[in-house]
C-alpha cells in the first residue's frame, strides 16, 4: 500500500473514497461538518437527522455523491464513509487508530482502491495521530486467511492518503512513516503468531529472525542445542527433549550509531517462543488445542519490535532474545517429577510439563543477564489464568521494579494498550517451593498467573525486570470493525513507544548531566 500525506482541504484529495471521523452527537451545521455538508449537497445533515449515525464508536455510514453534487462542489472523492468515533473528549490515539482500521476495512470491503482518512485529531497531536492513523489502517487490513484458496477476497487498498490540516507537514510525514513501520511490525508479529505449528518451527522462526537481521541490519546469533548445552540451559533443553524439531535461541542486537548506552543501560526483550504447546506428557485436552500454535507470540512480538527498532533507530541499545522449542510428548520427553538444572544453577522439579513457558524463559532471562542486560522485559502467553483474571482487555504485568512497570503502563496508555499490574508479594513464592529441588514449576490452583511470575522472579534476581502475560490479549476470538479475528499484535506498539520514551529520557539525561535518568512521569 502506497502511503501519502496531505494537508489539502478535503475537496482536493484525489481518492475514490474519503473516510471522515464524526464525534458523538456532532451537529451538521457547525465547524468541519458544516463545510462537508455544503460540499455534499446536505448529505451530512440528512444522515445525522435520520439518526442513522449518532457518532458512537464503530458506527459507519457509506454514501455515493451524485455526479451533479460532485461537479457543483468540485470535490474529487466520489464516495464518503462517515465513521463514528465517540465523545470528542475521549478521542485519543487508540480511537484514531481504530477509526482508521474501521475505515480501511469497510472501504476495502466495498472494493475501494484509493482512500483518504480525515481522522480529525487535535492539531497538537498531529504527528502522533498520523502515526496512529497509518498503524490502524495497516493493522486493520491484516487478514489471517493466508492459506485460503477458494472464495478468497483479493481486494486491496492500493493508496492511502492521511489528511491532516497542520502547519507542519513534515511532522505529518514523519508520523505517517513511523506508523508504517509500527503497523508493519505488528502485522509481522501477527503473521508469525498465526502460522500453523508445522510452518513455524523453531528452525523456521530462527530463519525469520535471520531475515530481519540481514534486511534491516541487526546483529544476530542463534544458539543451537550444542551451544545451549555448553551454556547449561537445562530448563530450555528439558522442554525440547520430547520434540523432533531442534530448539533454537535467537539473539538480535540493535546498537545505535553513537554506540549508545553510555550510561551502561542495556534493555533486553525476552519472548516465549513455544512454536506448539501440546502440554508434553501433561498433555492438554484436545479442545481448542489448535490455538496453541500461538504460544510463540511473545517471541514473535520480540522479533516484530526488533524489526521496527532497526528502522526507527532510537538512540539506546536494545537486545531481543527468543528461546524457542516445541513442547511435545514422546518417549524422550521430560516426565512430571523430573528435576532439571537451569542455566542460573537453580534446580527445578517439573511437576507439570505443560508449565513449559516459564522453563524456557528462565534460561532466556539468565542468558539476557549474561549478555549484560540491566533492564529486562519478558513477554509470554504464559497462563490460562490471566484470561480468567483480566479477560482479553488487559495484559497482566508484574515485576521487580515499580518504576519500570509504571513506565510500561504509561507507554501503553499513550498508544491505547492496557496493562494491569498484579501483585508479586514474596508470600506467593512459598507456593513454588519443592521438596526435592530448589523450586517447582507450578504453584497450585491459586493465583496461577502470579506464581508463574514468582517462578520467573527467581531467575531475574535483583535485575530490573517486568513480565507481561499476554495469554489473554494476544488472540482475538471475535472480529472487530477495526480488526480481523485472530492474532492481535498486542504489546508491539507499547514496546516501541516504551523504547522511544526511554531514548528521549536518556537523551535528556545526557544533555543535562543529571546523576540519574529522569524518573517516570506518573
Ligand atoms: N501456553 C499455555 C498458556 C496458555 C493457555 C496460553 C491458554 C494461551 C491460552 C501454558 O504453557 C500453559 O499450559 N500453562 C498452564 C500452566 C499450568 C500447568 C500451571 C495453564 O495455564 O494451564
Ligand atoms: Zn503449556
Ligand atoms: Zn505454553
Amino acid at each position: 500500500m502506497d502511503i501519502q500525506t496531505s494537508s489539502d482541504r478535503f475537496g482536493e484529495i484525489d481518492v475514490q473514497a474519503l473516510a471522515v471521523a464524526v464525534f458523538k452527537d456532532e451537529k451538521a451545521d457547525e465547524g468541519f461538518l458544516k463545510d462537508l455538508d455544503a460540499a455534499t449537497s446536505g448529505i451530512i445533515r440528512s444522515v445525522i437527522e435520520s439518526e442513522e449515525l449518532k457518532g458512537k464508536e464503530g458506527e459507519t455510514v457509506y454514501v455515493h455523491l451524485t455526479d451533479d453534487t460532485q461537479s457543483k462542489s468540485g470535490m474529487k472523492a466520489k464516495r464518503l464513509l462517515l465513521v463514528g468515533v465517540g465523545e470528542r473528549d475521549g478521542y485519543k490515539l487508540l480511537q484514531v487508530s481504530q477509526m482508521a482500521g474501521t475505515a480501511a476495512r469497510a472501504l476495502r470491503a466495498r472494493n475501494v482502491k484509493s482512500m483518504g482518512i480525515i481522522a480529525r485529531a487535535p492539531e497538537n497531536e498531529a504527528e502522533r495521530a498520523a502515526s496512529a492513523t497509518v498503524e490502524g489502517a495497516i493493522m486493520g487490513l491484516f487478514e489471517p486467511d493466508k492459506y485460503r484458496t477458494v472464495e478468497k477476497e483479493e481486494r486491496t487498498i492500493e493508496r492511502l492518503v492521511v489528511v491532516a490540516e497542520s502547519e507542519d507537514e513534515e511532522a505529518i510525514k514523519r508520523g505517517a512513516e513511523r506508523g508504517r513501520i509500527v503497523g508493519e511490525a505488528a502485522n509481522f508479529t501477527r503473521d508469525l503468531a498465526n502460522e500453523p505449528g508445522a510452518y513455524m518451527t523453531p528452525t523456521i522462526m530462527a530463519e525469520r529472525a535471520q531475515q530481519i537481521a540481514s534486511e534491516y541490519g541487526l546483529e544476530i546469533d542463534v544458539l543451537d542445542r550444542d551451544r545451549m548445552e555448553q551454556e547449561g540451559m537445562g530448563a530450555l533443553l528439558s522442554v525440547a527433549r520430547g520434540s523432533d524439531e531442534p530448539p533454537k535461541l535467537m539473539v538480535l542486537k540493535y546498537t545505535p550509531e553513537n554506540g549508545g548506552g553510555k550510561d551502561g543501560e542495556q534493555l533486553a526483550l525476552v519472548g516465549k517462543g513455544i512454536t506448539f504447546d501440546t502440554g508434553g506428557i501433561s498433555l492438554k485436552p484436545g479442545e481448542n488445542m489448535e490455538l496453541m500454535k500461538y504460544d510463540m507470540t511473545g517471541g514473535a512480538t520480540v522479533l516484530g519490535v526488533m524489526r521496527a527498532i532497526a528502522q526507527l533507530k532510537p538512540s539506546i541499545p536494545v537486545m531481543g532474545i527468543v528461546p524457542s522449542t516445541e513442547n511435545m510428548p514422546s518417549g524422550k520427553a521430560t516426565k512430571p517429577g523430573d528435576v532439571v538444572r537451569a542455566m542460573s544453577g537453580k534446580t527445578i522439579e517439573v511437576i507439570n510439563t505443560d508449565a513449559e513457558g516459564r522453563l524456557i524463559l528462565a534460561d532466556g532471562i539468565a542468558y539476557a543477564k549474561k549478555l549484560g542486560a540491566t533492564r529486562i522485559i519478558d513477554m509470554a502467553t504464559l497462563t490460562g489464568a490471566v484470561s480468567i483474571a483480566l479477560g482479553d482487555v488487559n495484559t497482566g504485568i508484574m515485576g521487580t521494579d515499580q518504576e519500570l512497570i509504571d513506565e510500561i503502563i504509561e507507554a501503553g496508555r499513550e498508544v491505547g494498550e492496557k496493562f494491569w499490574q498484579l501483585p508479586l508479594d514474596k508470600e506467593y513464592s512459598k507456593q513454588i517451593k519443592s521438596d526435592i529441588a530448589d523450586i517447582k514449576n507450578v504453584g497450585g490452583r491459586k493465583a496461577g498467573t502470579i506464581t508463574a511470575a514468582a517462578f520467573l522472579k527467581e531467575f531475574a534476581g535483583d535485575s530490573s525486570w517486568a513480565h507481561l502475560d499476554i495469554a489473554g490479549t494476544a488472540w482475538g476470538d471475535d472480529a472487530k470493525p477495526f480488526r480481523a479475528k485472530g492474532p492481535t499484535g498486542v504489546a508491539v506498539r507499547m514496546l516501541l513507544n516504551f523504547v522511544e520514551r526511554a531514548a528521549r529520557a536518556a537523551n535528556e539525561w545526557s544533555k543535562h548531566g543529571s546523576p540519574k535518568p529522569p524518573q517516570s512521569k506518573n
